[in-house]
Formats: structure tokens, sequence, C-alpha cells
């Protein structure tokens, strides 16, 4: 069963692939069947209540699934870019004054398209409203509405209706993905744009990622985009929904997040199957994820979430300088930022782990990759009084072993240097108080104050493979530097 939107939009389609053809007996004859369909469907939809049973509900969502005309010809088949996209930011007023400098951070004026969505108008202590953050738009107010009257969860229907309304407001003015996300949902756009620049935004796609905690999963879904590291939507996904969201919401009102309501939604919609993009990450973690930040998988980063939870990622800055120092790194390359390198001194036994514009960890061992690439559990789960197995991915047990723990340093300047190289500048966090690791000839690595990374400034980083480095130390000397270069067989130990 087709709906009258879509079949509307599918006539619409094959009659503009026909208009210059000679076919216009064949034309005539879908022309008419179009409208019948139309005329059919329109009373059909206009005569649906919303107590419909549930046969009803589900006949009423087999629109993807059962649309199977080929797929609309790529008529702009240039490059995606940031253009392209149109962000979505669900905001509160009380909140504002907390999230703003996270959505600052990456909101770029007249560049960026979108909205941040209010629940109310902002209060004058917002006024007038700064050119530096997106303009705000103020969600509809569902209470006078009558399909809504009995719905007690308001705050996550308005979440969730935000799809609509941004949809609404942009129409279909060269769009091709919504980014929707939370006013404590920090992105990465050049990455974003890289990232769905690879997809073919004509098709069905929802884009995302899900919690990094087991827990979060099993409560909502492993299926699901976790709202608040973001996720992306294509325009005709968008489209699809949009005309069914709010029959969604009388369906789906009890559930507990709007993200949960969208992945329902979809799941009905036939178009659930979630492409996953490590990139994203929601945070339901609590305490220092440092350990995280620097065994990022080798993929483009997208998005933080949760920076009020967590420790300030910088431990000398607080929570807002953190994320405009992160920024910082990410404007000079982002195709690097968080990726993670492994290089070894054979001279003094040590491993260097560097996580680019973020942290170097030094081990007085030689460690594999293999072992390196699995973050140091620094962090805690999203609830307390969760279980093992915790996280959706392997970690390391913080030890006091001494060949074991790393010495720590995080990313603190930049410079250009001339031979279109940057060099990017990691200073000790602090002492690591353990004694040499005694297996490898006690080659204590308490010398080092300061780490200095080089990269090349104009080429970028390849996605899926991890960078090699070589290690120039001299001995005694209070600094390391580290140059990046693309591995070689060599480098395999
Ligand atoms: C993005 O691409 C479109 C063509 O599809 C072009 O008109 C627009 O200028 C581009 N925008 C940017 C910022 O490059
Ligand atoms: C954005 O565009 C408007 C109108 O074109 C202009 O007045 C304003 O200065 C621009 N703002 C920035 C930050 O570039
Ligand atoms: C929404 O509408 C209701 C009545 O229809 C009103 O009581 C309420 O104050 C409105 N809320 C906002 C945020 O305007
Ligand atoms: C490195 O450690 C190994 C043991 O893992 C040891 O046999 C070797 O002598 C050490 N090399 C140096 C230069 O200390
Ligand atoms: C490292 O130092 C410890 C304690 O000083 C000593 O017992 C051990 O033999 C040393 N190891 C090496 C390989 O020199
Ligand atoms: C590193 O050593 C140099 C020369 O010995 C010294 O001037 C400098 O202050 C040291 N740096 C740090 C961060 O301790």
């Amino acid at each position: 069963m087709m709906s009258s939107e879509n079949s509307m939009i599918n006539f619409r389609k094959m009659q503009q692939r026909l208009q210059n053809q000679s076919l216009a007996t064949l034309c005539k004859s879908i022309a008419i069947s179009g409208l019948f369909l139309f005329l059919f469907y329109t009373f059909f939809f206009n005569h649906l209540n919303y107590n419909h049973s549930s046969d009803d509900f589900l006949s009423h969502f087999k629109v993807v699934t059962m649309n199977n005309l080929s797929p609309p010809k790529i008529i702009d088949n240039s490059r995606t870019n940031i253009s392209h996209i149109v962000f979505g930011i669900a905001g509160t007023v009380n909140g504002w004054k907390f999230r703003k400098s996270y959505i600052e951070s990456w909101w770029r004026p007249n560049v960026t398209r979108g909205y941040l969505f209010l629940d109310r108008p902002p209060t004058q202590e917002f006024l007038p409203w700064p050119a530096s953050s997106p303009p705000f738009q103020v969600n509809e107010n569902i209470t006078g509405l009558k399909a809504f009257q009995n719905i007690q969860k308001k705050f996550q229907i308005r979440l969730f209706r935000t799809i609509l309304e941004t949809f609404r407001l942009v129409g279909d003015r060269d769009v091709r993905w919504f980014v929707m996300g939370d006013d404590d949902t920090v992105l990465f756009v050049d990455n974003l744009v890289e990232v769905l620049a690879k997809y073919d935004h004509t098709q069905h796609l929802y884009i995302g990622t899900n919690s990094e905690c087991v827990s979060s999963n099993v409560y909502a879904s492993f299926g699901m985009a976790f709202g608040g590291a973001g996720y992306a939507l294509s325009y005709p996904l968008a489209e699809a929904l949009v005309a069914k969201l709010d029959v969604c919401i009388q369906r789906y009102h009890d559930l507990y997040a709007s993200d949960l309501m969208l992945y329902s939604c979809l799941a009905d919609l036939g178009v659930a199957a979630l492409t996953r993009e490590q990139g994203f990450h929601q945070i339901d973690l609590h305490h220092d994820i440092s350990g995280l930040l620097s065994a990022h998988p080798q993929v483009p980063v997208i998005s933080l979430h949760h920076m009020d939870v967590v420790n300030p990622i910088f431990p000398s800055m607080n929570r807002y300088k953190s994320i405009n120092h992160l920024m910082k790194a990410a404007e000079v390359d982002s195709s690097r930022l968080l990726q993670q390198s492994v290089c070894y001194n054979r001279q003094s036994n040590w491993s260097i782990s560097v996580s680019w514009g973020y942290s170097a960890h030094v081990y007085e061992n030689i460690y594999s990759r293999n072992f390196l690439i699995k973050p140091l559990e620094t962090f805690r789960p999203w609830r307390r009084s969760d279980r093992p197995p915790l996280y959706m991915f392997n970690t390391r047990p913080l030890t006091r072993n001494s060949c074991e723990v790393p010495h720590v340093f995080f990313f603190d300047s930049m410079e250009n240097l001339r031979g279109n190289q940057v060099v990017l500048t990691y200073i000790r966090s602090s002492p690591r108080n353990l004694p040499p690791c005694p297996a490898t000839g006690n080659h204590s690595a308490d010398v080092i104050d300061k780490i200095q990374v080089f990269s090349p400034a104009t080429e970028r980083k390849r996605v899926g493979i991890m960078e090699c480095c070589d290690i120039e130390h001299i001995a005694y000397m209070n600094v390391t530097d580290v140059k990046l270069r693309a591995c070689t067989e060599d480098d395999s130990i």
C-alpha cells in the first residue's frame, strides 16, 4: 500500500522523467491512475482518526518498504558540503546559559544552516540574540492541540517534533541531510561533512551510533542512534518520517526519550537499520574520559556529548575552555583530531601513544598496537548500579604496575612551521610517582616534560589506517620529538 504523499511524489518524479519523451499515452494512463490513487488515499487519510486499531496503524506504515519504484535519479551529484546540511538543535531557555558555549564552539555564523529550538521565547538576559549563536525558534506549543491533550510527556514530544519543525522551516531548499542534536552536543563540522559525503543522500538513511554503555542500549535499543551523540537523516527519510510523525507520537508518547520515539517510528516505517558511524559519541560515561579519547578508532571524530557530566577533558582547564582548546586543534587538522599513532624507542624500551590534538602516553615497555588501541578504563559507566559487561568495547583496567601505567601528557599549544609542518606540544599533566619499570631495564621516562608531535600541515590523514611515527629522544633531555608518517612494513612488531 502506498500513501497519498508518496504516490504524489512518485507520480511527479515519473512525470518529470517522461516529460521529454513521446510516451504521452503512457503518461496519461499513469496520470489517471496516480490521480485515482491520490483521491483514494486522501479519502482514506482524512477518515483515519487517531484511535485507530493497531492493524490500521501498521497499514499506515507500509510506506517506505512497499515503495518498489526505482529511487529518483541524482540530478545534483556534486559533492556534499556544509551548505547541504541543516542542523536542528533542541534546547531550553533555562539551560541555554550553560549550553551556549558548547554550541558556539562549533557553530559557524552564515556557514552552518539551522536553528536552535527553545521551549519558550528567550528572556531579556539573552537579548539581543547574538550572531554567534544559531538563530532560535520556539517550538510549537502543543498544549492546546487536541491531538495531544491526553499526553503527559510533553518535553520529549517537543524534542521529537523538532525534526518536523526543522523540516517545515527549511523546506527542500537544497537540503540533503538533517542533523539533529542536543544543546550539549559538540560537533566537528568538517568531519561530519566528510562522513556524510560518503553516502547517497537520495536514499533513506539514518546515521548515528548507540551508547558506549551496554545498559543504555539495553534500556533503549542497540539499534538506536542516541540523540545526544547527534544523528543524520537523509532528506527522503526525513520527508517520509515527517508525514507520519504526529501519528508516531500518538503511538509512542509513553516512551521515555525522543530518540527512542524516533527509532521506534523508523522501525515501523521499515527503515530502522541504523548506519553506524563510530565518530559519533553519546558519552554515557562519568568521571575521566581521557582513556577513551586517547584511543579513538581510526575514523573522523564527529561529536562529543555530556561534557557537563564528565570531568573537563583537559585537567588544567574548565569544561568550556577544554572544548574550545580541542576545537583549536580541529580547526588546524580535523582529519587527525583524536587519531591514535603508536611508536617505539628501542634504546629505552618505551612505547608512545599519541592522540592528535589531545594526549600523549609514554609507557616504559614495548606494547603492541593491538594492546594500546584498547582504551584505559579511566571512566565509569552511566549508571552506578551497572554490572559487567559495562561497555560496548574492550578496555584496559587501571593498575599500579609501573610497566603498565603511562606517563600522561596533554595537548598544550601548536605552531605552524615552515616546510608545511604543524607541531603540537604536549605537556606532562602530573608526575607519575612510580619507580621505573624493572623488567625492561629501568629506563625512567620521568625526565620528559614535553612532547612535540610533528605532522604534515596539508596532507590529510587517511580514514581507517593508523599513522606511524618516529621518536627522537636524546637521553636526559626533557623534550621528546615524535614525527608522524605513514606506516611501512618495518613498523609491524
Ligand atoms: C555546496 O555545493 C553547492 C552545489 O551543490 C554549491 O552551490 C554551494 O555553493 C556549495 N557550498 C559551499 C559552502 O561550498
Ligand atoms: C552574516 O551575513 C549577514 C548578512 O549577509 C551579515 O550582515 C553579517 O555580518 C554576517 N555575519 C558574519 C559573522 O559573517
Ligand atoms: C502553551 O499553551 C497553553 C494553553 O494553550 C498555555 O497555558 C501555556 O502557557 C503555553 N506555553 C507556552 C510555553 O507558551
Ligand atoms: C628491553 O626489555 C627487554 C625485556 O623485555 C630486555 O631484555 C632488554 O635488555 C631491554 N633493552 C634495553 C635496551 O634495556
Ligand atoms: C631495575 O631496578 C631494580 C631495583 O633497583 C633492580 O632490582 C633490577 O635488577 C633492575 N633491572 C634491570 C634490568 O636492571
Ligand atoms: C627543560 O630543560 C631545559 C634545559 O635543561 C630547561 O631550561 C627547561 O626549563 C626544561 N623545561 C622544563 C619544562 O622543565
